[in-house]
């Protein structure tokens, strides 16, 4: 059976984009495999978060994953700092891949910016410790949206030139899961950038806290054109905001955008986002108060995240020992 591994960052508010992309699929594969599901501490201070909101939103990520159906008994839900062998492996893959592997990823130098030489050593290597999260516990497969393929295109990398190095078949092939409609949900103001944490406009994004009201009003500012609905998806590359709405709308209704325009083809975008605000109402808002809920019990989420730290460092332990006694370090009791 598969082992299936993936991370979120404890960065500011999950949104629409991490929910469908991610999350939602996250608990879809719950039902016939083994999952790691981790809450990336450690990266997300590659770039600066304060203490108390790091803290936070550690705990209200973690809530949010509960409350949309991750389930911490069956499956391991942890926070990444934890477990110290993510970044033990990491260091050994920072001397296995390449500064020219790193020098391509388009994350860092988006993140980066105009200041390249002022970013942290930690957002550089981020993606070395992405690839020792994932094969820390030799998983196979990653559920993730669409701009994560870079990064796990670079973990498959690094796992075979290890292999290679070292002659060994120790680490498994990667496969990336992306899929569903949602894979890349755009901002809600420009249709050529993606919905994120980081955009200064709120009116970018839906959040998984924003009440009925704020999701409705922020639906009804989403920009579109003046056309109505097209019959089919082909025209969507020349009207990016149009096609956006309709890929959200596909992916919380767990239909196709041709399924999606077979029935609103034709239909004038105001009745469109009416019928958009109420079905994202509807999937988000149960989400929204069972997190209330828990969020309401900190150590019982602090419970759930230690829980799951012990039974991670379990799998990884001896995974990070294979590899140090691959690497050639002296271990008691190793021959
Ligand atoms: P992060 O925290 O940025 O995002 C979490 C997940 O949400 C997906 N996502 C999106 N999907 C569709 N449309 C969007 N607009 C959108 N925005 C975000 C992301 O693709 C991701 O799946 N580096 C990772 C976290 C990570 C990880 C890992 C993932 C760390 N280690 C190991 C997989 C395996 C990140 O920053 O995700």
């Amino acid at each position: 059976m598969s082992l299936i591994f993936s991370g979120i960052q404890p960065t500011g508010n999950l949104h629409l984009g991490n929910y469908l992309g991610a999350i939602r699929n996250w608990v879809r594969l719950q039902d016939d495999h083994d999952c790691l599901f981790c809450v990336v501490d450690m990266h997300a201070i590659t770039l600066w978060q304060e203490p108390a909101d790091l803290h936070r939103a550690t705990r209200e990520v973690t809530a949010a994953l509960m409350a949309a159906g991750i389930d911490p008994e069956k499956h391991i839900l942890f926070n990444q700092s934890q477990v110290p062998q993510h970044a033990e492996l990491a260091w050994i893959f920072n001397c296995v891949a390449r500064v020219g592997w790193l020098n391509r990823m388009t994350q860092f130098k988006e993140k980066a910016g105009k200041h390249k030489e002022k970013a942290s050593v930690g957002l550089y290597v981020y993606p070395t410790l992405m690839a020792a999260d994932i094969l820390a516990y030799k998983a196979t497969h990653v559920p993730v949206g669409e701009d994560q393929k870079q990064h796990l295109e670079l973990a498959q990398q690094i796992a075979a030139k290890f292999n290679h190095d070292y002659d060994t078949d120790l680490f498994p092939e990667l496969e990336p899961l992306i899929f569903g409609e949602g894979t890349r949900v755009m901002s809600l103001r420009d249709g050529s950038s993606k919905m994120s944490k980081s955009d200064t406009s709120d009116y970018s994004r839906i959040n998984m806290t924003d009440d009925v009201d704020t999701i409705t009003h922020k639906i009804r500012k989403a920009r579109t054109d003046p056309h109505p609905l097209p019959d089919n998806p082909e025209v969507f590359d020349d009207r990016p905001e149009a096609g956006n709405l309709v890929a959200i709308y596909a992916a919380l209704a767990e239909r196709t955008r041709a399924e999606v325009l077979a029935e609103w083809g034709g239909a004038n975008f105001a009745d469109f986002k009416q019928a958009l605000a109420e079905l994202a109402a509807e999937v988000l808002g149960p989400i929204n108060a069972e997190m209330n809920r828990l969020m309401a019990d900190p150590a019982a989420i602090d419970a759930v995240l230690g829980r799951g730290a012990r039974r991670a460092r379990e799998l990884a332990e001896p995974v990070v020992e294979e590899v140090y006694n691959t690497v050639g370090f002296v271990r008691p009791g190793a021959s």
